[in-house]
């Protein structure tokens, strides 16, 4: 089989890419700069087919057809945080995948789209609102689809995973006050896997929804104390931070390209990010790979409040 992976330089398209090498198939990667690909690639990668792809004028089923030619499935894991010149939330999200699936139909090829959990049309963030309707668009194309909502990715080399990291590392960790929704992190190669199985599936066992989350659900706070439990370091001191602050961060990290901190992400921790129904271990046909580990007993914060931390559930403050 040959799947064409768009975004297949990035986090989830690496380890996608990965996932289908190794069952045998061959890659056709989409990317922005063919030409300076190769450091981002894995070894097994380096000689797969590159073929040069900018969704931001990729807005018609005519200019994606030849793009797309003797491929037999597309797997879209092209996604933006900001916005940079005529590279809109719109345009990336929305009408090129759009475009896609309609020229996908035309050519009879089936589409794997990878999207998020938690997008809503009432969201306030148009990075979520263009995303929802990229969903929508694609699910009313009439293309062979399916759309893949993952939880949170951890691993090592993705942006974000890096930072949560990196801040998970520390001994304080800051935590909006607000940001009491939980999520199912899970492990970017299994997300690969999974999109792997995705892409070998034809006809009508194709499920045109798909929710992707670990087996532990956790808030924010709760996640950095489990990943940083996980390199046996001492718990951290919580600090939460009026949500008001955290907001003005969120924005000035959208202002200055700063971190993958942003007032999306933000309003997306404020409710519950969980799969409604999990297909994870049906997908790779075992226990998905654990992400942080059980917390242990919770240490006292100094400053603003304790957050909730040390279970799975969470436990009131202890008073001040
Ligand atoms: N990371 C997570 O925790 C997470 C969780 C849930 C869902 N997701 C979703 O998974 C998808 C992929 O995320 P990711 O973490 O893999 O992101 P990523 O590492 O930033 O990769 C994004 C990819 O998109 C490509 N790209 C960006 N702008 C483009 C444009 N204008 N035209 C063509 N290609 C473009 C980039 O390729 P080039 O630079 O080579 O052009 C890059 O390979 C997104 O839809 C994201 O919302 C991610």
């Amino acid at each position: 089989m040959r799947v064409m992976v768009l975004g297949g330089t990035g986090f989830v398209g690496r380890h996608a890419m990965c996932a289908l090498l190794a069952r045998g198939h061959s890659v056709i990667i989409g990317t922005r700069c063919p030409g300076r690909a190769a450091h981002r690639l894995p070894p097994q990668a380096q000689g797969c087919e590159r073929r040069e792809v900018h969704f931001e004028i990729l807005t018609t089923r005519y200019v994606w057809q030849p793009l797309l030619a003797g491929t037999d499935v597309v797997l879209n894991a092209v996604g933006i945080l900001r916005e940079r010149g005529g590279q809109t939330y719109d345009r990336v999200h929305n009408m090129a995948p759009s475009a896609l699936a309609l020229a996908c139909e035309h050519l009879g090829l089936r589409l794997i789209h990878v999207s998020m959990l938690g997008l809503r049309r009432e969201a306030r963030s148009r990075f979520l609102r263009s995303k929802f309707s990229g969903e929508r668009a694609i699910a009313g194309s009439g293309a062979d689809y399916s759309i893949v909502r993952p939880s949170l990715l951890d691993g090592e080399d993705g942006f974000g995973a890096g930072w949560i990291r990196r801040v998970a590392s520390l001994p304080i960790h800051p935590c909006p006050a607000d940001a009491v929704g939980r999520f199912a992190a899970l492990d970017v190669r299994d997300l690969g896997d999974a999109l792997a199985t995705l892409c070998e599936i034809s006809g009508d066992s194709l499920p045109r929804e798909v929710e992707l989350g670990g087996t532990a659900r956790r808030a924010l706070g709760e996640y950095l104390g489990a990943l940083r439990a996980a390199h046996g370091d001492r718990p951290a001191l919580q600090l939460s931070l009026p949500a008001p602050l955290a907001r003005l961060a969120g924005e000035l990290c959208d202002l200055l390209h700063l971190s993958p901190l942003s007032c999306g992400l933000l309003e997306l921790a404020r409710r519950d990010n969980l799969p409604r129904e999990n297909l994870l271990q049906a997908l790779i046909g075992r226990a998905p790979m654990p992400v942080g580990r059980d917390l242990p007993a919770p240490r006292r914060a100094y400053a603003f409040r304790v957050l909730p931390t040390g279970h799975e559930t969470p436990v009131p403050p202890s008073p001040q």
